[in-house]
């Protein structure tokens, strides 16, 4: 029996109403629209089929058919309807959800690494003091770090620190900041301040207090009578902002360091007792330089004459001071990227 289009419509309906019925989206009911109502639709395709029926057809299946039509475009209205309220109300849902007041436990927080923090102190007290902070390079020539700081080749002083030779001549990795006194003085020339902290290297065997590669913090002044006094003044007063005393004495002792003439080693009063302790190991003093008045060599050397000019230099491990005012008890805890040594500062 040849299907009618009585059977044709009522096809088309129940597809129709069943897909409505089971539509997800505001996507698949667009897909729907267009299969059903869209130009080429269903439902114009049964229009024309309607224009070449009998008479009794039409009469028959033309209100139907626009019923039909009437009934899937009001069904694609309320779902369109009910899927924005949906949307409205999972953003209205998700918004409640946030909650601006609530406390987050235990926020992780990176903070800078305690070289950097020690650095930053000993450049902002030297800088409130008038000196300029200054640099050097770490690969340095055997003139600027052994020869200019009257060191001459094999002279025996030169095995004080034991050196890390490159393969290329007269080159090297600075053993001492005091290299960068001497590139100073040769393009600032006098009268000079400087800070100079900058990273040195020792082929040294490694420790709790001993690395091949540690920092120096070293100070040149050089101007019109300069004298120990100046000297011994200057290295009180930063001294006792690090360790925050005011009453804090350093104590002087012959040293020798071949660019310094008197050459002197400075013991500081020990910041944390009046009669010993394990930090002084007992003795109330704790060594932390050397120093001394620019030997007049070294000033002659770099060009500034020693007979209007005189200066003192001083150096100490950056290391050295952060340990004993942190309470830090091996060196080597600098760089091993623990987070339980580093979230402590
Ligand atoms: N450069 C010396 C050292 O590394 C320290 C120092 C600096 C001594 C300046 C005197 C003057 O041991």
């Amino acid at each position: 029996m040849a299907i009618t289009l009585k059977d044709e419509i009522a096809q088309v309906a129940r597809v129709a109403h069943e897909e409505l019925s089971l539509v997800q989206d505001s996507n698949a009911l667009e897909q729907i629209r267009v299969h059903f109502i869209g130009r080429h639709g269903k439902i114009n395709e049964l229009m024309g089929l309607l224009k070449s029926a009998s008479l009794e057809e039409k009469r028959e299946c033309g209100p139907s058919l626009n019923q039909l039509k009437q009934e899937i475009e009001k069904a694609l209205v309320d779902k369109q309807l009910f899927f924005e309220q949906a949307l409205s109300n999972s953003e209205i849902e998700r918004a409640s959800l946030f909650d601006v007041t609530a406390y987050r436990h235990e926020s992780l927080q990176g903070s800078r690494h305690v070289y950097t923090q020690i650095i930053e102190q000993l450049e902002d007290i030297f800088i409130s003091m008038g000196y300029e902070i200054a640099t050097g390079p770490e690969l340095e020539t055997d003139y600027h770090n052994f020869t200019a700081l009257n060191i001459p080749l094999h002279h025996p002083a030169r095995d004080m620190q034991d050196t890390f030779w490159m393969h290329l001549p007269h080159m090297l990795l600075r053993t001492q900041t005091s290299s960068v006194q001497v590139r100073a003085m040769e393009t600032k020339g006098a009268p000079i301040a400087l800070f100079a902290p900058g990273r040195v290297y020792r082929n040294e065997q490694v420790d709790a207090s001993h690395s091949f590669m540690f920092t120096q913090g070293e100070g040149l002044v050089v101007d019109k009578n300069i004298s120990v006094g100046n000297l011994i003044a200057t290295i009180k007063a930063f001294l006792r902002i690090i360790f925050e005393k005011k009453d804090l004495q350093i104590r002087v002792r012959p040293g020798y360091f071949p660019f310094v003439e008197p050459g002197l080693e400075i013991d500081a009063s020990c910041p944390f007792c009046s009669s010993g302790c394990s930090v002084c190991k007992k003795t109330g003093w704790i060594e932390l330089m050397g120093s001394g008045l620019v030997h007049p060599e070294v000033l002659r050397m770099s060009g500034i004459d020693p007979a209007v000019y005189s200066g003192f230099a001083f150096g100490f491990g950056i290391e050295r001071l952060a340990m004993i005012k942190y309470g830090i008890n091996d060196i080597r805890l600098f760089h091993s990227s623990s987070i339980d040594f580093l979230k402590q500062f």
